[in-house]
């Protein structure tokens, strides 16, 4: 696998967006400011991760969000500074939030704007207490019906994202953007506060010998997975007739992250027998979409074991999927099992 490298010169995000909309006229200035918007949001987010348990950030908040999951104290505040920073720009219809169980509509005082911003506020809530990576993903549609919008409004296919994107807060905080021109990535520059352009256009090699799976719900996985994770493990001896590695971060921006910086690998977290009425963990709208508009955009694949996820037509807004995404021809075959059974 060839990893990518960064780039030399310094480009802020700022540079980036109007270069971006000079040359392909897709990023006009209330959007760009809407992505500056989430992109400081991001920043601030960074800074209480940042400060651990000298913050008082860490811990559980003692009370659980719509899907029944503890909400830990940074979940609630990392959804509160997105929401404070975002309602007031005038660039927004409405916002909604793996943290909230309907969608915010902007207050009444100020101007409303024609898109429509979604987010997962904390991705990898499990990891925030141990010090290990996590981050915050979020998603930009644009509003069809602006003069009120409703949850409906939101129920729009991946492909119609105009701007996804994630920032990982590990070792560096890390801002990943596409506009549907490619994938590049920014490191935050804690002493001039700036996002600095520092890996462009980030690609996925087709093939990868690196895959990512809670392997601790192997006994509930479905005969696709089954038997694609052991042609995995059985290496060199196996159909496969080479050697895979395993990683597992526990919060998927991580795991996505590794992928685009390794330049290849495949992600899954599938549906199981868990729960069989939920078809997997991962949400459609703010995690699994985003994530797999990036993807894409770096030449990889992304699906729920038999459909793109991004031709998915959402019915819901916190609706659940299946995912596997990476390289190509790891996602296709995978993909290819769950079709065949
Ligand atoms: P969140 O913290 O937003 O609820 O998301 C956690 C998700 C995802 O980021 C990660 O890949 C997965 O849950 C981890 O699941 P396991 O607990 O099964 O490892
Ligand atoms: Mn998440
Ligand atoms: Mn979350």
């Amino acid at each position: 696998m060839t990893a990518n490298r960064p780039t030399a010169h310094r480009t802020t995000l700022t540079q980036h967006l109007i270069e971006q909309q000079r040359e392909h006229n897709n990023i006009p200035s209330d959007l760009r400011l809407l992505i500056e918007t989430v992109s400081h949001a991001c920043k601030l987010i960074s800074y209480h991760v940042s400060r651990g348990a000298l913050g008082e950030v860490l811990g559980s908040a003692g009370n659980e969000n719509i899907q029944g999951e503890v909400q830990q104290k940074l979940d609630i505040l990392s959804n509160n500074i997105l929401l404070e920073a975002n309602e007031w720009g005038g660039h927004l219809a409405a916002m909604a939030s793996e943290e909230m169980a309907s969608i915010h509509q902007i207050p009444a005082l100020f101007p409303r704007g024609k898109y429509l911003l979604l987010f997962d506020p904390l991705d990898g809530s499990s990891n925030i207490d141990v010090n290990m990576s996590i981050g915050t993903i979020f998603s930009i549609l644009r509003c069809l019906d602006d003069k009120n919008p409703t949850e409906k409004s939101f129920l729009q296919k991946g492909s119609r994202q105009v701007v996804a994107g994630y920032a990982v807060y590990g070792p560096q905080t890390m801002l990943v953007l596409t506009t549907g021109y490619g994938v590049n990535c920014f490191t935050l520059d804690r002493d001039l506060g700036s996002w600095v352009l520092t890996h462009r256009a980030l690609r996925i090699l087709v093939d990868s010998c690196e895959y990512a799976i809670n392997a601790a719900n192997q006994r509930y996985w479905y005969e696709p997975v089954q038997r694609y994770v052991n042609e995995l493990i059985e290496g060199v001896d196996g159909p496969r007739k080479m050697n895979f590695n395993m990683r597992w971060v526990a919060a998927m921006v991580s795991d996505v992250n590794r992928i685009l910086h390794r330049g290849g690998g495949i992600f899954m977290y599938p549906a199981d027998k868990r729960t069989p009425s939920k078809p997997g963990k991962l949400r459609l709208m703010y995690e699994a979409n985003p994530m797999a508009f990036i993807i894409e955009q770096a030449g990889g694949h992304a699906t729920n074991g038999k459909e793109r996820i991004l031709d998915i037509q959402p019915k819901s807004l916190h609706e659940r999927v299946a995912v596997f995404l990476g390289s190509k021809n790891e996602v296709d075959r995978v993909t290819q099992y769950h079709l065949k059974s």
